[in-house]
């Protein structure tokens, strides 16, 4: 065997009548030699010990976002003309959807619509509301879905309200009094305009964003670092002073390739609201623009990168202050967005991204490092719930699952307590950006004697045979395994056609071991009683 060319490259020759002579001795330039040399099969060995943990998880990591933009709002959660709507106007299918995905906290109203976003436009009887100019995505708003249908919706849910205001053409009171409007016990003419709308009590929101992405230009009322810390300081005292319960997310900056000094604006907005503040939001859409699938699967390693630094300032930020005084972070906006981007995005059908399995496995690898990262991230939110880059689609008929909804789904509902650091020796593939990068990305998660294990298989074309050994405990009983996958990288679903999901099957473990053989392009949660 000429072992310059790897296994897969052999089979395909072999059985892919398809394949030239010349266009297999181009592909072998194209492979990396680390990928070439491997043995067949790829083994790889994970130690696990209880005793080993990076932090609580944080259910709020399985937040998610709703906007004002394209179909997410106005025709994905909310139809009013729609059979499938309940008398509130809300889409009953995309709830039941979405309530699967055991969506922890949902963000309202944006994202870049909430900079020129005025919440009493959005209270009082739904036919006399005004009809806004919205120059975020270029539409009209017409303010039917506010305050109070959001409320609902999340209570509805069963999920926490996230509320972000407007500190881009709002000003200091308009966020006070929507604090007080919506959380104050006192008789006050906000807390009475309330009750005239129908709300008697107060809905008790505890997160409170202060603006969005504040360092981007393209923001409504951008401001410098300076001028944003020194604004969003005086907001954040008014919002605590009317409600001390609450939690306050200030914008930092994640726009990495803009040239924008993203460090240098996190430093300067913390020194303003470290004080004031208890997390620090991030942002980060990947895409595989160049087709380079092994390169686009490297990208949770730049969010493991981004995490570090943040960590890295919040930490230089704080010292000095009392150690009790913690800021987190709120990766408040994430997803594979690449495709339905960039002149286009004014409008009514935008940002309806289609995704394909290696999407859902990129969305997996990102869920691993929330998870390996458990000690920092404490809330994180997947953009968007419905139709604007997200894992539930509709049309006026129904709606079909995305193939992110099943990773998404499975972490969710699965991936809870404390994380575990693993010891993962995998083979590994030679990347542009971040050299060697393991084939097995993997996460854990250990609560009350239950051990869930997600573990992304990126290679393409091979099965990976892993041993893990927990240090210890013992396996017991069964082993529940969940497979995300599907026929291709390429694999979409659509309406009617669903060929990315999931499949569960069990398996055993052998005292302290468990064997598992992943499936090329998979993602996997293995869960098991441990004693
Ligand atoms: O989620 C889509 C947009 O992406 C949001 O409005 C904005 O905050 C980000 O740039």
């Amino acid at each position: 065997m000429n072992l310059k060319h790897s296994t897969e490259q052999l089979i395909a020759l072999k059985h892919d009548t398809k394949i030239s002579r010349r266009a297999f001795t181009k592909s072998l330039i194209a492979v990396p030699f680390a990928v070439r040399a491997q043995q067949n099969p790829l083994r790889a060995r994970v130690k696990i010990d209880s005793e080993r943990t990076i932090g609580d998880i944080d259910p709020k990591i399985y937040g998610n976002f709703i906007e004002h933009l394209g179909r997410c709002i106005d025709g994905g959660v909310f139809e009013e003309e729609s059979p499938l709507s309940d008398s509130n106007g809300f889409r009953r299918d995309v709830m039941e959807a979405a309530k699967k995905l055991n969506v922890t906290n949902l963000r309202w109203p944006g994202g870049n619509f909430v900079s020129n976003y005025h919440w009493k436009d959005g209270i009082g009887a739904r036919d006399q509301r005004p009809r806004r100019l919205e120059m975020a995505w270029g539409t009209v708003e017409s303010n039917r879905f506010g305050t109070h249908e959001f409320l609902q919706y999340a209570e509805m849910m069963k999920t926490e309200p996230y509320v972000c205001v407007n500190l881009g053409t709002g000003t200091w009171t308009e966020a006070q009094q929507w604090v007080e409007y919506v959380n104050s016990a006192q008789d006050t003419a906000m807390t009475r305009l309330r009750k005239q709308n129908g709300r008697q009590d107060p809905w008790k929101v505890t997160y409170w964003g202060l603006g969005n992405e504040m360092d981007g230009p393209w923001q409504m009322g951008h401001r410098s670092a300076e001028d944003y810390g020194k604004f969003a300081l005086e907001a954040a005292k008014l919002m605590k002073w009317t409600d001390p319960n609450i939690k306050l997310i200030a914008a930092g900056s994640s726009h990495f390739a803009t040239g924008i000094d993203w460090i240098g604006w996190n430093r300067t907005v913390l020194e303003h609201l470290k004080r004031h503040i208890d997390y620090l939001a991030i942002h980060l859409y990947v895409g595989n623009r160049d087709n380079d699938y092994y390169e686009f699967l490297t990208s949770s390693l730049d969010l493991d990168d981004r995490i570090k630094t943040t960590e890295g300032i919040i930490n230089a930020a704080m010292s000095g202050e009392p150690r009790n005084r913690r800021i987190h972070i709120a990766w408040d906006e994430w997803n594979v967005w690449y495709r339905a981007r960039g002149q286009q995005q004014r409008g009514r059908r935008i940002l309806e991204e289609r995704y394909n399995l290696e999407d859902a496995l990129v969305v997996a690898t990102f869920l691993n490092s929330f998870v390996n990262h458990a000690h920092i991230i404490k809330m994180a939110n997947m953009a968007q719930l419905v139709n604007v880059i997200a894992p539930i689609f509709t049309n006026e008929k129904g709606l079909f699952l995305q193939t992110i909804y099943y990773p998404l789904q499975l972490f969710a509902n699965n991936t809870k307590g404390t994380a575990l650091e693993l010891f993962v020796e995998s083979p590994k593939y030679e990347s542009k950006r971040f050299g060697l990068v393991p084939y097995l990305d993997a996460s854990a998660a250990y609560d009350n004697g239950t051990l869930v294990l997600n573990v992304v298989n990126r290679h393409r074309d091979q099965a990976i045979e892993t041993e893990f050994e927990i240090q210890d405990k013992q396996f017991a009983g069964p082993v529940e395994v969940a497979e995300v996958n599907g026929p291709d990288i390429k694999a979409e679903n659509d309406f009617g056609k669903t060929v990315v999901q999931t499949v569960t099957r069990s398996t055993k473990g052998d005292g302290r071991k468990l064997r598992h053989r992943f499936s090329p392009h998979s993602y996997t949660m293995l869960k098991a009683k441990l004693v």
